[in-house]
């Protein structure tokens, strides 16, 4: 709920900002361009969740998109217990267990502790949770 917020609220102060100079038939252009798009957030609930990302058109998401819309909540504060990107020695020993068992608490989750499965992201194919793992273990070592 709350990122679907955020992505509006997002939306519409950069649309605000970027419209200062039209003129009343570009803006209402633009008005009409940019509806769809946010019936289509309101009601799919699996395209709001990526916000940014999902705007970003179909296809395989990088590791890196990934980690932004679906790690990061969690992975970039610790929330939870999570490990943070760059935090070495937070990742010492996880990486250690190699990449497969990593690969497997990201796909899988760990029971018991904030690691959803996939993160939470359920339109993360396997591929993309894979490449947002290489992306926080490449980035804590
Ligand atoms: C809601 C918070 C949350 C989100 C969102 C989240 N994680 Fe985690 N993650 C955790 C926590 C907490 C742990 C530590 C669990 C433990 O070992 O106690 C963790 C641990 C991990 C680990 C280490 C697993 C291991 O075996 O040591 C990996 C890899 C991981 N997360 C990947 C991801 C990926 C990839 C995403 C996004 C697709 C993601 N996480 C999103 C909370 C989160």
């Amino acid at each position: 709920m709350t990122r679907i917020a955020f992505s509006l609220i997002a939306a519409v102060l950069a649309f605000s900002a970027s419209a200062v100079d039209l003129s009343d038939k570009q803006r209402a252009a633009i008005e009409e361009r940019i509806q769809p798009a946010g019936e289509v957030c309101l009601e799919g609930d699996s395209s709001c969740g990526g916000g940014a990302v999902a705007a970003a058109g179909s296809g395989s998401r990088s590791g890196e998109d990934v980690y932004n819309a679906a790690c990061m909540a969690c992975h970039s504060t610790g929330a939870a217990g999570a490990p943070k990107l760059g935090d070495v020695a937070g990742w010492a020993d996880r990486i250690a267990k190699g990449n497969d068992a990593l690969y497997s608490s990201g796909i899988n989750g760990i029971e018991g502790t904030g690691m959803m499965a996939k993160g939470g992201c359920m339109n993360c194919s396997d591929e993309e949770v894979t490449a947002a793992v290489d992306y926080m273990v490449a980035g804590s070592q």
